[in-house]
C-alpha cells in the first residue's frame, strides 16, 4: 500500500523549487514532462504512487499543489514542457495576482481571505489518496507569499490533519548578502514561530550555504536560482529514495522522521550531499572513485553541510541517517562505521545512543551516473540553533528601532498591539534553550530547557 505525499508550494521560491523537484521525479521514474510514461521505463519495483497518481487517461499526475499571489512563476510553469504535467484544478493563483509584496502579515492574511479555496484543493487532493501520510510544504521563510501563507496554510493543516506528518523544506534567507527585503527578519521570526509549532520535520536549506557549495563544487561564483535549485531537488530526491524505491525498511516518512527526532521541538534538520557535479559544467565533470566511507567521511564535513552555521565543541549531534544510493555492500558499510567511530567524527548527544543509522537503496535505472556510490545525510544537530539565534538577533535589531511596521499594522492581525511578534521571538527564544539544554547529560531529567540559552 502507498503511503501517499502531498506537496504543497507557496510563492515564488516554493514553486521554484517544486519545479526542479517535479523535473527530477519525472527523469527518475521514466515519465515524460506530460505525465506519459516513456518507452524505456520498463524496470518495475518502484513506487510512482508515493507521489504521483495515475489520471483515467493513464498519465502520471504530481499530488501537488501550486499556489501563488501573483502569477509570474505559474504562469513561467504554464509555458514550460511541464505545462500538461499538473492537474489544472490545484493550481492556485489570486485573482488580484500582486503578491504579497514580501510582507508575511500580507501574505498571511490573503491566504486566510483565501482559505476555503485552498482548503478546498487541499481536502479533494487527500480523498484522491488511499493511506496518506502526510504534506510536504516548499517555501522560502523571507518573502510574503512562501512564509505568510506557509504559516497559514501549517497552522490549517496541523488543525484539519493533526494525524498526518507535516513537513517542510524550508529555505532560509543569504545572510552574506544584502537583503533587498528589509523585513526579512520580521518574515523569518513569524514563519519560524509557525515551523517550530505547527510541523513535525523542517529540512532547512539555507541560501549562502547552497550558493557557497555550489561555488566550491562547480566553480560557478554567483550561481543562479536554477542552479541553486537543483542542487535543492538533488537533495530532496534522495531523501525520498527509500519511500521510492523501496527495500526492507526505511519505507516510510513517518519511520523515518521518528528516528530522526526524539524529541518533539528539536525536528529542524540539515543534509548533505555528496558527490554533487553537473553534467553541464565541464570542471565538476571530474570522475573520482568513491568508496563508502570516502562518501559517509564527506558527509560528515562541514563544509558539505547545506545551511551555514558555525560550530562550537558544545554542538552534536541528536541523531543521523545516512541514506547510501548505488553499489554498496552492508559488510562495507559496517566497516565504515567502525572506522568513523574510531576517529570519532561525530559527536553525539550525551543522553542518547550515538549510532549512526544507515539505509542502503537503489538508484533510479533511468539516469546515468558516474558515481559508484553517492550519498545523502540527514542530521539533526544542535548547531542549528545558531541559525535561529542569527534571526534573533536581526529582528532584534530591527524591533528596537520599531523599524518598517507599517505595513504590517495596517493588517488585523497587527493593527490593535505587536503581541504576535512577541510570542513568536519567545517561540523562538525557546527553541534555541531546548537545543542548548540537549547538548547537557541533564537533559532528560529535566525535560525542557533550563538554559538561558544566549
Ligand atoms: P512575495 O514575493 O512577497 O509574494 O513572496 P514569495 O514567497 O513569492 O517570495 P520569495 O519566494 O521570492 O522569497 C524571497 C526569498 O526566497 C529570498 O531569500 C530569495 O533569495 C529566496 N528565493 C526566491 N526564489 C528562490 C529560488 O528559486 N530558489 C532559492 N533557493 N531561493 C529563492
Amino acid at each position: 500500500m502507498p503511503r501517499e505525499i502531498i506537496t504543497l508550494q507557496a510563492g515564488q521560491c516554493g514553486n521554484q523549487v517544486g519545479t526542479e523537484f517535479w523535473s527530477r521525479l519525472c527523469a527518475e521514474h521514466g515519465i515524460s514532462p506530460d505525465g506519459t510514461l516513456e518507452d524505456f521505463a520498463t524496470e518495475g519495483g518502484d513506487r510512482k504512487d508515493v507521489f504521483f497518481y495515475q489520471a483515467d487517461d493513464e498519465h502520471y499526475i504530481p499530488r501537488a499543489l501550486l499556489l501563488d499571489l501573483e502569477p509570474r512563476v505559474i504562469d513561467g510553469i504554464m509555458t514550460s514542457p511541464y505545462a500538461h504535467l499538473y492537474n489544472p484544478e490545484n493550481i492556485f493563483c489570486s485573482k488580484d495576482g500582486s503578491g504579497a509584496g514580501n510582507i508575511w502579515a500580507q501574505g498571511y492574511a490573503q491566504a486566510e481571505k483565501l482559505c476555503e479555496e485552498v482548503l478546498d484543493m487541499v481536502d479533494r487532493e487527500a480523498d484522491g489518496s488511499d493511506s496518506l501520510e502526510g504534506f510536504t510544504l516548499l517555501h522560502s521563510i523571507a518573502g510574503g507569499t512562501g512564509s505568510g501563507m506557509g504559516s497559514f496554510l501549517l497552522e490549517k493543516l496541523n488543525d484539519r490533519y493533526p494525524k498526518k506528518l507535516i513537513q517542510t523544506y524550508s529555505v532560509f534567507p543569504n545572510n552574506e548578502e544584502v537583503s533587498d527585503v528589509v523585513v526579512q527578519p520580521y518574515n523569518s521570526m513569524l514563519s519560524l514561530k509557525r515551523l517550530t509549532t505547527n510541523a513535525d520535520c523542517v529540512v532547512v536549506l539555507d541560501n549562502s550555504a547552497l550558493s557557497r557549495i555550489i561555488a566550491d563544487r562547480l566553480h560557478i561564483p554567483d550561481p543562479s536560482f536554477s542552479q541553486t535549485n537543483q542542487l535543492v531537488s538533488t537533495v530532496m530526491a534522495a531523501s525520498t529514495q527509500t519511500l521510492r524505491y523501496p527495500g526492507y525498511m526505511n519505507n516510510d516518512l513517518v519511520s523515518m522522521v521518528a528516528s530522526l527526532i526524539p524529541t518533539p521541538k528539536c525536528h529542524f534538520l540539515t543534509t548533505s550531499y555528496t558527490p554533487f557535479t553537473s553534467d553541464n559544467v565541464e570542471k565538476a565533470k571530474t570522475v573520482r572513485v568513491t568508496t563508502v566511507f570516502d562518501v559517509m567521511r564527506r558527509l560528515l564535513q562541514p563544509k558539505n553541510r547545506m545551511v551555514s552555521i558555525a560550530s562550537s565543541k558544545r554542538n552534536c549531534y541528536i541523531s543521523l541517517f545516512n541514506i547510501i544510493q548505488g553499489e554498496a555492500d552492508p559488510t562495507e558499510v559496517h566497516k565504515s562505521l567502525l572506522r568513523i567511530r574510531e576517529r570519532r567524527l561525530a559527536q553525539f548527544i550525551p543522553w542518547g545512543p550515538a549510532s549512526i543509522q544507515v539505509a542502503l537503496t537503489r538508484k533510479s535505472p533511468y539516469i546515468p551516473t558516474a558515481h559508484r556510490v553517492s550519498g545523502l545525510m540527514l542530521s539533526n544537530h544542535t548547531s542549528i540553533a545558531s541559525l535561529f539565534k542569527r534571526t534573533i538577533d536581526q529582528y532584534d535589531r530591527l524591533r528596537k528601532r520599531n523599524a518598517f511596521l507599517d505595513q504590517f499594522k495596517r493588517e488585523a492581525m497587527f493593527s490593535e498591539d505587536l503581541g504576535e511578534f512577541d510570542e513568536a521571538r519567545e517561540v523562538v527564544q525557546d527553541l534555541v534553550n531546548e537545543y542548548r539544554a540537549c547538548e547537557t547529560p541533564e537533559y532528560l531529567q529535566h525535560g525542557q530547557s533550563g538554559t538561558d540559552g544566549a
